[in-house]
């Protein structure tokens, strides 16, 4: 029997997955633009024309015309089937697919991931209670106490102490039937080789509070366990194994889920007391990235919330410098990204402490956009640029290239000529110059496309005409030799339907005859059978060619931004070609006719053009 994986659980797996991590894993990419580019995989070339784009998870191949989805990415690479693929990723993402269906080696997964959850549970339940009434806690509380932390907030982020002993949690947990391998496979205790053969295992937390890592399901994924004085290293974490992996996690988002709605954006900061504190004060969207530059997983995470991130990292150069790679990867995954950097302080935490709530807020509405904070860092970083109305012409041309690509990359025309007058104002240098000087920074793709296009039109008929029919032969790519208006408003019907732009009972009064080109008329029938949109419609299609084509499409440059009146006049394109077409049928017959000797026959037949003619000029 053919076992299907639930809608529901695919979708969950597609939206959790990011094309680019994935594809990363098999080929090199490059950033160019909004698009990553590398070498295909699957056929051989030296200059890149493999495309990714996050923005809508998908890839194409210019050169070989192969596109799809991270899941026909990876069927066609590992060749695996579509099942395999959903259960890969679905293993990858932690998503547990339904029980009954799984291979015995996936229920063994699952059994021990069950086992890893309630051990992590009853650990942070069992660092909790010592922290909260056991004698031997109380150093630990003395340093929450110290730090100004009250039971209230012990409670709601499950705080907690590991007692300066090497068995406090084996004990406790070995009570409760866990045994000292399965800790250790936790990660929870280490395991000490005897010189006898025999093995022994001790606490790998042990004289530190804890901070139990909590997703958003509120189960704890893992530790971190912090000194009480100054000694090193200051933070231990859980090691990363099977089940736990740092960077798909954030500290905090166990309770920040629903304050990142309400706020309408996420704050973001570098460490375990800032979280706590921020939240403390009322900011319950905060989280910490744990101490690791941000991952894209981390911003998936967000992603589900909001698409404002304010980062508030520690003000030392190490912090700025991770803000800017955070909010980097943050602005490539579309957030709108703001950063704070707090003065006099080294730390939220501590600049809370100082200065308090009603400063803070203050300052927060004061954060900067990403490319003004950049470009302050930038100022800041030689003293020749201390003013840089009066710094050097190579010095200002050096400060605009590298802001350049950050400008670019942003879509919105009038947040980019913000920025644009911004530097202009800045530097002293006239609104113009900037802009030139920016684009001439531009990516070298514009230049290649350019490129291209040229060489295109160089080209004659008749080589293009080749160059279709050994793609044909290829990947069975259908592309008809002169590319007409009626071909391209197909096109870009498929496109805004793909979109999900306009809805695709549109078509309903059109007989299939709509669509000249078979395989447009196939993406259309699928999509009419499925009722998906972009999200989901090229998820089930049943051959590589489909999917390339849809690839494809999506992602011409069209411009898609006035979707009634394009479909329209796209429409309009169609038909009056279809008309064309049926003239010059009736033309060819004709003379057919007369070569024939039936001259009634033809006649009539001239009778009829004259007729469609006239009726064409009303
Ligand atoms: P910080 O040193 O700024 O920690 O590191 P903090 O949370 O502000 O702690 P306090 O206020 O000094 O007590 C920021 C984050 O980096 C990670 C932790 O997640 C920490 O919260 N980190 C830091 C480690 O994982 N290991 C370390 O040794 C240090
Ligand atoms: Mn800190």
């Amino acid at each position: 029997m053919e076992y299907r994986i639930p809608e529901e659980i695919v979708e969950e797996v597609r939206l959790r997955s990011d094309i680019v991590e994935i594809i990363s894993e098999h080929v090199s990419l490059q950033r160019k633009g909004k698009n990553y580019l590398g070498l295909c995989p699957f056929h051989s070339e030296k200059t890149p024309s493999f495309t990714v784009t996050p923005e809508k998870q998908m890839f194409y191949c210019f050169g070989c015309h192969t596109g799809g989805n991270v899941f026909s990415f990876l069927m066609k690479k590992e060749n695996w089937n579509f099942v395999e693929t959903v259960r890969y990723l679905a293993q990858k993402q932690g998503i547990a697919l339904p029980e009954k269906e799984l291979s015995p080696r996936e229920k063994a997964h699952q059994t021990r991931r069950r086992r890893w959850e309630e051990i992590h549970d009853w650990a942070t339940g069992y660092f909790h209670e010592v922290l909260i009434q056991k004698p031997e806690g109380e150093p630990g509380r003395e340093y929450f106490r110290s730090r100004g932390i009250e039971l209230e907030t012990i409670k709601e982020f499950r705080l907690g102490y590991a007692p300066d002993r090497w068995d406090g949690l084996l004990q406790a947990l070995q009570s409760r039937g866990i045994s000292p391998e399965e800790l250790a496979q936790a990660g929870l205790v280490i395991e000490r080789e005897r010189s006898g053969g025999t093995t022994s295992y001790y606490d790998r937390f042990r004289n530190r509070v804890i901070f139990a890592i909590l997703d958003s399901r509120q189960r704890t994924v893992g530790f971190g366990g912090r000194v009480l004085d100054n000694s090193n290293p200051k933070y231990l974490n859980s090691p990363e194994t099977e089940f736990f992996n740092k960077g798909h996690h954030l500290y905090g988002m166990h309770r920040a889920y629903q304050g990142i709605r309400h706020h309408g954006f996420a704050l973001l900061a570098e460490g375990y007391m800032d979280v706590i504190a921020l939240q403390k004060n009322g900011f319950h969207n905060a989280v910490a990235s744990l101490g690791t530059a941000l991952t894209r997983e981390q911003g998936r995470l967000l992603k589900r919330y909001t698409d404002h991130v304010i980062i508030v990292f520690d003000s030392d150069q190490a912090g700025i410098q991770a803000a800017l790679r955070s909010g980097e990867i943050l602005r490539d995954m579309g957030f709108r990204v703001d950063i704070l950097n707090l003065p006099d302080a080294k730390d939220p935490d501590e600049f809370l402490k100082t200065s308090g709530v009603e400063v803070f807020k203050d300052s927060l509405a004061k954060a900067q956009p990403y490319v003004q904070f950049k470009y302050y860092t930038i100022i800041r970083s030689k003293p020749s640029l201390k003013d840089p109305l009066r710094a050097s012409a190579p010095d200002k041309a050096e400060i605009v290239r590298e802001l350049a690509p950050d400008i670019l990359k942003v879509s919105d025309p009038v947040e980019r000529e913000g920025y644009e007058r911004f530097l202009s104002l800045e530097l002293g240098l006239t609104l113009e110059n900037i802009q030139r000087g920016i684009l001439a920074k531009g990516p070298e793709t514009q230049e290649k496309l350019g490129n291209t296009e040229k060489n295109l039109q160089k080209q004659d008929k008749s080589a293009r005409k080749r160059d279709n029919i050994s793609r044909c032969a290829n990947k069975a790519q259908y592309e008809p030799a002169v590319v007409d208006g009626g071909y391209r408003a197909e096109r870009t019907i498929l496109r805004l339907l793909l979109e999900g732009l306009i809805p695709v009972s549109y078509l309903d009064d059109f007989d299939e005859g709509l669509w000249k080109d078979p395989l447009h008329k196939e993406i259309y029938n699928h999509l009419k059978k499925s009722q998906y949109t972009v999200d989901g419609a090229l998820l089930n299609m049943e051959s590589d060619t489909l999917e390339s084509k849809a690839a494809q499409i999506m992602l011409e440059e069209m411009d898609i931004s006035n979707p009634e009146i394009l479909f329209q006049d796209c429409l309009k394109t169609i038909q009056s070609q279809k008309e064309e077409a049926t003239l010059e049928e009736l033309e060819a017959r004709i003379i057919e006719l007369e070569k024939s000797g039936d001259l009634t026959g033809a006649m009539a037949l001239l009778e009829e053009i004259g007729e469609r003619l006239k009726s064409g000029e009303k």
